[in-house]
């Protein structure tokens, strides 16, 4: 039995690792230790709670006794920190938290991952600390780090120190830095659970500028898989990018859901511009590809699919996440945008 402790495990990208884990190994606990911020919702996770190879602890990463607490109970042999603040926009208005959750809270996981000797450090990055690309090229692993907003500059300082655990400490520590994640159980405040959440509500799309931003989308479960295969073979100290090979604009994305949905473009509306918009990610995939085997399983045109059916055919969890604190958030942000 691996013991495994997953930090934000109630969110997108967690609670579809973790159903992916208890449905794949037959020999892996997963311990989810989340704090529940606006973006954790156990309601995701309620085919989960009867799994002997499930536990939930709620708590903070940078609570340092709690968190030493857990790993002690739990016998942790390895952890995944998905735990973050994970919205530019939220950044922009509200940085503090980016830098108490993505900084201060990554380094208390180092502390107490050399504190109890744990195994392996999985650090779940962005492609967004490498900045913003033009028209040409691609990030490889090489790539300069330049973070452009507040919420990058968070990631990419997190990124630094789970490094330097690694280098001073000879904590195992892999890093891994993904483009753009969709599909279930993704929070509306992300574009597209939030233009296929408008579009139930026959509401406008908010495209910011010109809506010729280009973002390389990737499927969650392609995420997913990734990030077991980095865990499990990933060589000590290394950095892998995980991208889909898919690179949309704004504008070809919201008209892509508009056609599945059937409705008119007219939804669409340009809004004023993110300040310090990035303007293209593209990710080269070749070393996780070549070292790790590991590739893209679902073409974007399924991908989509299955996510808009997925959001259609669970109403009820996108009512219960868009009630209360998500109507402020929707108005503060695009009222008189
Ligand atoms: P999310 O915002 O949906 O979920 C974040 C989770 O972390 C929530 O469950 C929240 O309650 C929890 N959390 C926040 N602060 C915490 C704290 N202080 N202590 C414990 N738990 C806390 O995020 P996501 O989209 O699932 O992203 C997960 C990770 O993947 C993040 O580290 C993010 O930077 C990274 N990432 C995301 C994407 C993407 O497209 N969503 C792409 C690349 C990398
Ligand atoms: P987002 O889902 O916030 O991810 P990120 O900023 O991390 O790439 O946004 C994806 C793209 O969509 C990005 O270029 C910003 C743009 N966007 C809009 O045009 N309108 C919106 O309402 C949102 C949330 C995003």
């Amino acid at each position: 039995m691996k013991n495994i402790l997953v930090t934000g495990g109630a969110g997108f990208i967690g609670v579809n690792f973790i159903k992916m884990l208890l449905n794949t190994t037959d020999d892996v606990k997963i311990i989810n230790y989340d704090a529940l911020t606006y973006a954790g919702n156990l309601e995701s996770l309620e085919d989960c709670i009867k799994n002997p190879r499930y536990v939930f602890v709620h708590g903070d990463i940078q609570d340092k006794s709690l968190l030493a607490q857990t790993i002690q109970n739990h016998n942790i042999e390895g952890i995944i920190n998905f735990a973050a603040e994970s919205h530019v926009d939220r950044s922009i208005s509200d940085p503090d938290i980016f830098v108490k959750t993505n900084v201060l809270g990554t380094l208390n996981l180092l502390q107490n991952a050399v504190k109890f000797n744990i195994k392996r450090f999985l650090q779940v990055s962005t492609d967004e600390v490498y900045g913003s690309l033009g028209n040409d090229g691609k990030f490889t692993e090489n790539t300069n780090l330049s973070p452009n907003s507040p919420y990058s500059a968070s990631k990419a300082s997190a990124d630094h120190f789970v490094r330097a655990y690694n280098h001073t400490f000879k904590l195992d520590t892999v890093t891994t830095r993904c483009s753009n994640n969709y599909g279930p159980y993704q929070f509306p405040e992300k574009m597209i659970p939030l233009c296929i959440n408008n579009i139930l509500a026959n509401k406008n799309l908010p495209v910011y500028g010109d809506g010729l931003q280009v973002r390389d989308w990737l499927f969650v479960k392609d995420h997913c898989t990734a990030i077991w295969e980095v865990f499990n073979h990933g060589k000590t100290g290394e950095v892998y990018n995980i991208g889909g090979c898919n690179e949309k604009t704004n504008l070809e994305l919201v008209k892509t859901l508009l056609r599945i949905l059937k409705r008119p473009e007219s939804l669409i509306t340009f809004v004023k511009d993110r300040p310090g918009h990035d303007r293209r990610y593209s990710i080269d995939n070749t070393k996780i590809m070549s070292q790790l085997n590991w590739k893209p399983s679902v073409t974007f045109e399924e991908g989509i699919e299955l996510t808009v059916k997925w959001y259609l055919d669970n109403k009820n969890w996108l009512e219960s996440v868009t009630s209360g604190h998500y109507q402020k958030y929707y108005s503060e942000m695009y009222v008189n945008r």
